[in-house]
């Protein structure tokens, strides 16, 4: 695949010539609290990397820093058949990825519709929901029998501890999810339970954060890659790291100090303890109304599942203190979420001059009237709304490169927002710019390229399973040592 690289991001057309001075005023005051400047960006990424580097201490930090026990990248002659079952927000999907052993593959999959009550329904509800998608899947893929038990790449994307690449205990939910009995309990296990009273044969080989997955796919066909990071309804990162330079796994591991570890970040949660991010009130409020207050601080300023509710608060709040949509029945804006992330893509890419689209947008969804000034601090709204989000982005990935001493890497990304939100990829690619310095170097050619993965969560976790596999076949560990874990699970109960 040939990536050209992100071009630089476009200077909007339109005057402001003809919007009145009192919103005027209200846009400069957003500008001033929603535009993150080169200074400020570099005092978050100094930040980000002192956090980076204590949650892989012994006393941990915000950030939890997993360790994943993927300890090799793919060499690309990986081969055989292997599952994958990704359990994203809206969907279900299982894969089932022959691995040609040429550093390519084929993929056949379906999609099961994630009914959203599921989200903060009960835990056995999920379970058998997941094990019934997977029977089915085998029903229709294998309709005489499999042959033999299949292994399963579970691409499971919350923050879970592990001491295992099979398990892994949910620290907590994140993106909205509220499923009683799950946080403090393995995944696996609940997993594993499903799938036997269902009779099917499955075994989960593997269970795998997007990011990682992200990571080793993309690196399985562009070994340049050394990162994973997923910008979609939520926010996160992998890399790989050194055994040396995770002093929180000395005594629970006996491996080379130099044995590489992928990380999962989960760098959604930095700065909850909101020391350096230019919170807005809107953030804080987004924060104070989520089901987990207090978490994910980075995450509910970047990631798609945010953003269209930012914007929403910021009209509401405009038009409570009289600057829009005077005279206006403002019902259709009052449910909270009802907003997402493409109707800002939507404001974003009106082509018009005056915004018609923007203006029948309004209409339609919201009975809402707009006038061509207030579109025009809706549309400049959404760009500084999704610009924040890429430059905050950008600090994430230069913090990890700045930590790890990279100067030139491709980082495989993926997401809702990163591929379809207008303008995200090249706005990203100036932040790292400015971060970097790189002033004469055209986006194209500069050393550090964010650009679009292969498909983590199939390709990548049908890899981890074949890795895993080859790892045990050779004796090595994929884990910590087995009365360590036992020990860590009694003092768990
Ligand atoms: C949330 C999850 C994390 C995942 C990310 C992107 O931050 O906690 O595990 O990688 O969303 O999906």
């Amino acid at each position: 695949m040939v990536h050209l690289g992100p071009k630089k991001p476009p200077s909007r057309k339109g005057s402001m010539a003809d919007v009145p001075r009192d919103l005027l005023e209200q846009i400069s005051q957003l500008e001033t609290l929603f535009t993150i400047d080169t200074q400020k960006l570099n005092i978050i990424v100094d930040h980000f990397i002192k956090e980076l580097e204590k949650g892989l201490s012994k006393e941990g930090g915000s950030i939890p820093m997993i360790p994943t026990w993927v300890m090799t990248m793919p060499d690309g002659k990986e081969k055989g058949t292997y599952l994958a079952l990704d359990m994203g927000g809206t969907n279900l999907r299982v894969c089932e990825v022959e691995l040609l052993g040429n550093r390519d593959f084929d993929i056949t999959q379906s999609k099961y519709h994630m009914p959203p009550e599921m989200k903060t329904g009960s835990s056995e509800q999920l379970w058998d929901y997941i094990a019934d998608c997977l029977q089915a899947f085998l029903q229709s893929h294998h309709p005489n029998g499999a042959g033999e038990e299949l292994s399963l790449g579970f691409t499971f994307s919350y923050p879970c501890s592990q001491t295992a690449i099979h398990n892994g205990v949910l620290q907590r939910w994140t993106k909205g999810f509220d499923i009683d009995n799950v946080e403090g309990h393995d995944v696996q296990p609940m997993l594993e339970a499903a799938l036997k009273r269902k009779n099917v044969p499955i075994t989960v080989t593997a269970l795998i954060n997007d990011t990682t997955g992200t990571m080793v796919a993309s690196n399985y066909t562009d070994p340049e890659t050394q990162m994973g990071v997923i910008f979609g309804t939520g926010c996160n990162a992998a890399y790989f790291d050194v055994v040396k330079n995770i002093p929180k796994l000395e005594g629970l591991i006996d491996l080379d100090p130099e044995t590489p570890m992928a990380i999962n970040c989960e760098w959604g949660a930095f700065d909850n303890e909101h020391v350096v991010l230019p919170r807005t009130k809107y953030d804080v409020q987004i924060d104070e109304d989520s089901p987990r207050p207090n978490q994910q601080a980075f995450e509910k300023m970047i990631a798609g599942l945010y953003l269209g509710e930012i914007h929403r608060l910021v009209m509401l709040d405009l038009h409570e203190q009289g600057f829009i949509f005077e005279n206006q029945n403002v019902e259709g804006l009052k449910k909270s979420y009802s907003i997402d992330a493409s109707l800002l893509s939507q404001i974003e890419e009106d082509p018009f001059e005056n915004l018609t689209e923007v203006e029948d947008l309004f209409m339609s969804r919201f009975s809402i009237q707009t006038t061509e000034p207030e579109r025009k601090l809706l549309r400049r709204l959404a760009e500084l709304i999704g610009t924040r989000s890429a430059r905050l982005s950008a600090a994430g990935v230069a913090a990890i490169c700045k930590k790890m001493g990279i100067e030139k890497c491709h980082v495989g990304a993926d997401g809702s927002v990163f591929n379809k939100y207008p303008h995200f990829q090249e706005r990203g690619a100036q932040a790292l710019a400015d971060i970097f310095g790189w002033k004469d170097i055209p986006p194209a050619d500069h050393p550090i390229k964010v650009q679009p993965a292969e498909d983590g969560s199939g390709v990548g976790a049908a890899l981890i399973a074949a890795l895993t596999l080859k790892r045990m076949k050779e004796g090595l560990p994929v884990g910590m040592k087995p009365e360590i874990i036992e020990k860590l699970a009694l003092e768990h109960k």
